[in-house]
């Protein structure tokens, strides 16, 4: 083949990989070849780039410098590396590419650059990892589950002995009389029974197993009748504030059960060392008018929390309070009766910029047996 053709088909080749980027650089790093591809990928044309340090093409991340001085040293030792490398187009719209990097060489044999060869995997990655996270979503549910229906049997049994240790209590005490030596060790074994039958009264609410007496709420007037109770708990220094919107549907929720999320919430804010905490009721932005929902939010400026704890923020037993401070149960409780009624909350909060805990309730009754 004479040469002429040979140079012609292989530029075409080159030029007709419309998808991908094939750009080749020299010792110093600036780009001598880049082709239609590379044009398609990143928005310069040859005769804007050609010249240039491929570093333009980097977005600048630590972890992009990492990868290019990873692909560098791979060149330098004569090896070829392919990563996926976030790089940014002339925009300066980023772009994810999977990237293979060859060393070049000259007539002579030695080193001359190298040769890149990239696809763009944008779309690709986008769709990877709204999957993951949506499979993430599934694992943490179905692990709450689980641990859901552990904690409930283990309380179910745990709650029958309990009552039979406070059976036999009962009876020996009546026995007893009150002078008798073994009366104050027998309170002592009643109160601490009682304790435990508390804690099983948790698990049960974290596995929905706790009996609930349903009736139609209206949320405003139930929220403002539990405001002594919350400032009783907030203790002094701590601003309540109502933000309570107009003409909300009735939720039909276990009274009790909605104080008990209440106060669980606002005993966590104290202790996250807010300064004022906001409780709102309103229809669900993204459902107005439907009333079908309602929405409580409960907002505290305090602490905040990294990803590291809103992972595991509802399972029972997780707690970053010292020994005897917390049980780590507050907000398994409030997971339990929240599913329970069908309800869904979440959480939204960074360190030092507080927490919001949004609690959607449906307005329609609850579907199976409470
Ligand atoms: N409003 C908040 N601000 C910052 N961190 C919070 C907040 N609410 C909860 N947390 C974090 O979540 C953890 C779990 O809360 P949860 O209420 O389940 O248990 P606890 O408060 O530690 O113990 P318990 O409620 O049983 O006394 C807390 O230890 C804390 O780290
Ligand atoms: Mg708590």
């Amino acid at each position: 083949m004479k040469k002429q053709t040979a140079d012609n088909l292989l530029e075409n080749i080159l030029n007709s990989s419309l998808g991908v980027s094939i750009i080749a650089t020299d010792l110093r790093h600036r780009i001598t070849f880049w082709n239609r591809g590379a044009e398609n990928i990143f928005g310069f044309t040859p005769s804007e780039i050609i010249g240039s340090k491929v570093d333009a093409l980097y977005s600048d991340t630590p972890e992009t410098r990492e990868k290019v001085l990873l692909l560098r040293n791979s060149v330098a030792a004569g090896k070829t590396l392919t990563v996926e490398i976030q790089q940014k187009r002339r925009n300066g719209s980023p772009v994810w590419v999977s990237l293979t990097v060859a060393p070049r060489t000259g007539r002579n044999g030695k080193l001359a650059g190298a040769l890149g060869i990239g696809e763009d995997i944008t779309e690709k990655r986008a769709a990877q990892e709204k999957y993951s996270a949506l499979e993430q979503q599934l694992m943490q549910s179905q692990k709450m589950d689980v641990l859901g229906r552990l904690a409930g049997s283990i309380a179910h049994d745990f709650n029958n002995y309990l009552a039979a240790i406070m059976g036999y209590s009962g009876i020996i005490r009546k026995n007893l009389s009150p002078s008798d030596m073994n009366s104050r060790d027998l309170e002592e074994i009643i109160s601490v029974t009682k304790s435990a039958a508390c804690l099983a009264g948790q698990l049960l609410a974290f596995s929905r197993k706790q009996p609930a007496v349903l009736q139609p709420l209206n949320v405003n007037e139930i929220l403002a009748a539990f405001e002594k109770i919350l400032i009783n708990v907030l203790g002094t220094g701590i601003e309540l504030v109502f933000d309570l919107g107009k003409n909300l549907p009735e939720v039909n929720f276990d009274k009790n059960q909605l104080l008990q999320v209440i106060v669980n919430l606002a005993m966590n804010a104290r202790d996250a060392g807010a300064g004022r905490l906001t409780i709102k009721t309103s229809l669900p932005a993204d459902k107005q008018g439907n009333n079908e929902f309602v929405e409580i939010t409960v907002a505290d400026n305090g602490e905040g929390m990294g990803d590291e704890v809103k992972k595991h923020l509802f399972e029972p037993f997780f707690t970053t309070k010292e020994p005897g401070k917390g049980t780590g149960l507050g907000l398994s409780v409030v997971y339990g009766i929240i599913k329970q009624h069908n309800g869904f909350i979440t959480v939204d909060s960074r360190p030092g910029a507080g927490t919001i805990f949004k609690i959607t309730l449906p307005c329609g009754r609850p579907q199976g047996a409470l």
